[in-house]
């Protein structure tokens, strides 16, 4: 019955799943944990829930306090998924990426939703947050669902709620970022307002699943294709002796009509340069080209050629090759100030010098050592960045503006800076914008 769920829900006696213990599903527990709820916590990884379970964090900018705290309200992580029968809403926190044809992967939600599907029972309410085309909720969670005899809408209550999040953003928390919310039907809606108000200040109910997913896809297509207009017109800027971010900032000035975008050296992070192409493969089976989509993904996939290229030029100018040049990259995480390194433009440009046989070394105060990424490996660890051993490489490249780096400094002592975030204003001998 949807009153007795939306009932648990107001005064907190419901316990709430989260599968996916991951960048989204671990705050969104927090949350639920500091305002009362029990929270169940459900991963396939077996390092991640043994360190929750002894109260430690393994995201830099959760504090292993806070998830003791959980502990303290009740919460417990597993791999158990005969478990979630105990929570009265699962949430999917699970990856979505692209395969190697670029096409959507959406194993990890078949799986997860394979794995709760003998568990389910009575007025339960499943809800999708993680980010994927219009159509998934009710193509794969609907049949899930019913598959068990349970009726959605009457027994069983289905949702897609995506997340939003801008990590290393102070400025937001979960509580404060407003919450969009899809029912499978109206009475599915009613339950999924009542599962996310008590912990998001903002539930912004719409008309169905498939419109929420494609909210979820219309904001990270718009940064894209966005960020992919700002970068061609970094190129143009360049080649007109211009600089962009000059340009930026005093067309920021107009009151209205125009919103500031960031150029740099190419697209990072688990969202922007995967999600749009949800969008793109979607659109095919109703014969449709999202061409803004691809262009922009053609002009942010080739900024870190693009980058390259400028250094070869700059090296060139000062009779050097980048072939034996000592390079220091300034920064990888893939944006200022998070140990994010999903799809960090600045891997690619590692991996460019390093076709081109240049001695690659870095530097990042958030990631002491290069990550073991799936596609990616780099035997490096973080080095010091003093002034004396600045002073040893032949170029720096600014990759990722972190706060914690000392600019002043590094312009002091480097041979030749490649800034590509724009961080110096004024012009120097040895910074070269890319
Ligand atoms: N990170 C962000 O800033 C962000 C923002 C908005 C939306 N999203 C979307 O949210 C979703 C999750 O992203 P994330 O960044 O939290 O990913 P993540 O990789 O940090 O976390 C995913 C977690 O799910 C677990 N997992 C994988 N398969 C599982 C399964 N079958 N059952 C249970 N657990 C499983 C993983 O072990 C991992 O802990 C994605 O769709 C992503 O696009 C992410």
């Amino acid at each position: 019955m949807k009153e007795e769920i939306i009932n648990k829900f107001q005064n907190k006696t419901a316990v709430i799943g989260i599968i996916g213990l991951g960048y989204v599903g671990l705050p969104l527990m927090l949350r639920y944990s500091e305002i009362g709820f029990k929270v169940l916590g459900i991963d396939i990884d077996v390092d991640k829930v043994t360190k929750l379970n002894q109260g430690e964090s393994y995201i830099k900018h959760i504090p292993s306090s806070k998830i003791k705290e959980s502990h303290n309200n009740g919460f417990e992580a597993t791999i158990d998924f005969a478990r979630s029968s105990e929570a009265d809403a699962l949430i999917f926190c699970v990856p979505t990426p692209l395969n190697k044809y670029r096409e959507p992967d959406l194993s990890f939600i078949t799986n997860t939703a394979d794995k709760v599907v003998p568990y389910l029972r009575k007025d339960q309410v499943l809800s999708l947050e993680s980010t994927t085309y219009p159509g998934t909720t009710e193509e794969e969670l609907l049949p899930r669902a019913e598959s068990t005899g349970l009726k959605v809408g009457e027994d069983i209550f289905l949702v897609y709620s995506p997340e939003r999040e801008d990590p290393g953003n102070p400025k937001f928390e979960t509580r404060t970022i407003p919450k969009v919310v899809g029912g499978h039907t109206e009475a599915c809606l009613m339950v999924g307002v009542a599962l996310y108000q008590p912990a998001i200040d903002s539930v912004v109910p719409v008309s169905s699943t498939k419109a929420a997913e494609m909210t979820k896809l219309l904001e990270n297509i718009h940064r894209s294709v966005n960020i992919g207009l700002v970068n061609e017109m970094k190129i143009v800027a360049d080649r007109m002796g211009l600089d962009i971010h000059e340009i930026i900032r005093a067309a920021s000035t107009k009151p209205f009509g125009f919103t500031p975008y960031y150029p740099g050296p190419g697209l990072g992070g688990h969202c922007i340069p995967i999600d749009p192409f949800y969008l793109t493969w979607k659109a095919r089976e109703y014969g449709l080209n999202t061409r803004f989509i691809e262009l922009a993904g053609e002009v942010n996939t080739n900024m870190p050629r693009w980058v390259v290229g400028k250094i070869m030029d700059e090296l060139n100018k000062r009779g050097q090759s980048l072939k034996g040049s000592r390079v220091l990259v300034l920064g990888i995480a893939y944006k200022k100030n998070i140990d994010d390194m999903r799809e960090s433009p600045a891997v690619k440009l590692m991996e460019l010098l390093q076709e081109k046989e240049a001695i690659i070394h870095y530097t990042d105060p958030h990631v002491p050592n290069f990550p073991k990424m799936r596609e990616h490996y780099f035997d490096l660890s973080s080095i010091d960045p003093t002034p004396q051993n600045i002073s040893r490489y032949d170029f720096l490249l600014l990759a990722t503006d972190h706060d914690l780096f000392d600019y002043a400094m590094f312009q002091k002592y480097a041979k030749l800076i490649i800034d590509t975030r724009g961080v110096y204003l004024k012009s120097f001998e040895n910074i070269v914008s890319a």
